[in-house]
């Protein structure tokens, strides 16, 4: 099976996740466009949708699964800037990620909507993801998760993301948060397994 993705700018895109957000009953506070474009609109990005056959009309292709990240900086400079909830990740990942000379993603928003799950669509964004990072000279991948969000966790295992870090969250461990990350090479992109058509959004 060939994915079908589809890059967008920061306009249209920060609306079509929006819409995308909508259908995920795990998100507590769905994302709102100005939400994304607030945190985007300074820092590198990439916004990608993997697309599906519509099942009431398979001619008519819609959007069926979504990811969203950034670039990260060391604490020392994201403290500098206008975001304090990404310096205050940043400062969390210290210990942990190396920024130093080196250019760090951080895979923010994503999923799949519930009927198209299990059809590698989280596969095939997270491989471009990791496709275009390397191609812009990123090094490492970031992640961050909850304990209590089995399915993301075992696709990021299955995904081959390493744990950084845990930081229990001790009045209730479901909200504990896990950390995780990938280095980027060629070695990687040469075992992706997805076979992939991506174009820009007009
Ligand atoms: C997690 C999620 C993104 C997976 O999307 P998906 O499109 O079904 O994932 P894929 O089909 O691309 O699967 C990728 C890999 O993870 C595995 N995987 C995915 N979901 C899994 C699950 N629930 N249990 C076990 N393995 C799973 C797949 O088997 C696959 O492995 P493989 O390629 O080695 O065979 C999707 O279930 C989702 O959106 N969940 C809700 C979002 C969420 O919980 N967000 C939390 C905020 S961090």
């Amino acid at each position: 099976m060939q994915h079908v993705i589809r890059q967008y700018n920061l306009e249209a895109g920060s609306l079509e996740v929006e819409y995308m957000e909508q259908y995920f009953g795990e998100f507590a506070a769905p994302k709102t466009a100005a939400e994304l474009r607030q945190r985007l609109r300074q820092r590198d990005h990439l916004i990608l949708i993997s697309l599906a056959p519509s099942p009431e009309d398979g001619s008519h292709w819609i959007p069926v699964a979504f990811k969203v990240g950034h670039e990260l900086h060391a604490p020392e400079r994201e403290l500098l800037g206008e975001e304090p909830a990404i310096a205050d990740l940043s400062r969390r990942l210290r210990d942990c990620v190396a920024f130093e000379r080196r250019r760090i993603f951080y895979s923010w928003l994503g999923g799949t909507r519930r009927e198209w799950r299990q059809q590698g669509h989280y596969r095939a964004l997270t491989e471009q993801q990791e496709e275009w990072a390397h191609e812009h000279g990123y090094h490492q991948l970031v992640v961050k998760t909850k304990n209590r969000f089995y399915g993301m966790r075992a696709a990021l295992d299955h995904l081959q993301f390493d744990v950084l870090r845990f930081e229990p969250d001790l009045a209730d461990n479901a909200n504990s948060k896990v950390y995780l990350g990938k280095d980027l090479s060629a070695d990687l992109l040469r075992a992706h397994l997805t076979a992939r058509h991506v174009s820009r959004a007009a």
